[in-house]
């Protein structure tokens, strides 16, 4: 335990913050331990790639390096992989789709840490992570009990599941278990961007590694590299409107891109309506609306936690201006 560490290495916005203690653990008994002897608050950081710090942390973060990816049962067409929580989730995918594996491979390049993959369900090109998801294992911060929780009890929704809303904060994710093909893999290549990706390819019957390269061609062209331009992939998450303020939208724009949804309701990309409100590439002070997408928030440079959330509240409110949606963080705020 040490006291008092820069967490600016440790989230992808980059922003300074300070950590009253700092610990990383390599196991659930190193993980016990650190609970044991931390000062509270606790807070669990993976690859911190959905965090956007505005103040100190008064308590002990704790990093989460519980490392190992095994098979643990095998099925006439899949298998399950048990990953640990601390794994980086895109050497997870890299690792499938080596092996011939299929069902994370439109998940491809998703920063974070493979524990931090079902706190809010990560999603992309068509497939979520509850898609493939079975169990995951969980150490209760309070008390160090170790637990299994199935899907159901995750209570998966868009980018959203139990660890979000009720048990927020309480538990670290110590392992997950996936189910992925070995064959007759279920691919999906719906998504526009990543058919016509694949065609530039020149692939027409596609492996799961083909869709991974695709996946991850089609991300390295439209979003920052974290290592490069600090940030936390999209802030917000795509808002859900009912069919009143759909139709007012539609009138003034014929060609609003827009995804229906099964209970009604019409899914408008956050990134448009920010477009529409003049965001697209604008720089306020170190912090600003990226070029390609403006759905992601970037810190050019020496950013504090509080510029770029006063610049996510300027944003979110004219969008309340001019559409009457409000926007809602998919990032943790803290
Ligand atoms: N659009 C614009 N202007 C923009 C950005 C987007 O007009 O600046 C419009 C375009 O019409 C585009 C549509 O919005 O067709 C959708 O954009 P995009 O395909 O880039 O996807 P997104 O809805 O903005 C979501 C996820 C991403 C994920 C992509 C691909 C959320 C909050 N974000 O973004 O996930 O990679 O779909 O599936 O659901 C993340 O969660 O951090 C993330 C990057």
């Amino acid at each position: 335990m040490t006291h008092n560490v820069s967490l600016r290495p440790y989230n992808t916005f980059g922003v300074e913050a300070t950590a009253a203690a700092f610990v990383e653990v390599a196991s659930v008994d190193e993980l016990r331990a650190a609970l044991r002897q931390a000062t509270r608050p606790v807070l669990v950081l993976g690859g911190g790639s959905n965090i956007l710090f505005t103040q100190d942390w008064p308590g002990t973060v704790v990093r989460n390096r519980i490392r190992g990816i095994e098979v643990v049962r095998r099925f006439p067409h899949r298998l399950w992989v048990r990953a640990g929580g601390g794994e980086v989730w895109h050497d997870l995918v890299l690792w499938a789709v080596r092996q011939g594996l299929g069902g994370i491979e439109n998940l491809s390049l998703i920063p974070g840490s493979v524990g931090a993959a079902p706190v809010q369900n990560i999603g992309a090109y068509g497939v979520e992570l509850k898609d493939v998801f079975v169990s995951l294992e969980a150490v209760e911060l309070a008390t160090g009990h170790l637990r299994r929780f199935t899907r159901r009890e995750c209570r998966f929704g868009y980018r959203d599941s139990i660890f979000k809303q009720h048990e927020k904060g309480r538990w670290c994710i110590t392992a997950v278990t996936l189910s992925l093909t070995t064959d007759r893999h279920r691919l999906n290549t719906s998504y526009g961007d990543v058919a016509r990706t694949l065609a530039s390819m020149g692939v027409a019957h596609p492996t799961p590694a083909d869709i991974s390269e695709a996946v991850v061609r089609i991300r390295q062209t439209k979003l920052p590299d974290p290592a490069i331009i600090g940030n936390c992939g999209s802030f917000f998450k795509n808002p859900e409107v009912g069919p009143e303020v759909w139709e007012n939208i539609r009138q003034q724009y014929p060609n609003a891109p827009h995804y229906p949804l099964p209970n009604g309701h019409i899914k408008v990309p956050a990134g448009w309506l920010i477009e529409q409100c003049g965001w697209k590439g604008r720089r306020v002070g170190n912090v600003g609306c990226y070029e390609k997408q403006s759905l992601v928030l970037v810190n050019h440079g020496g950013a504090t936690g509080q510029e770029a959330y006063a610049l996510a509240q300027a944003i979110a409110h004219s969008v309340a201006e001019r559409f009457g949606i409000a926007l809602e963080p998919e990032v943790n705020v803290l």
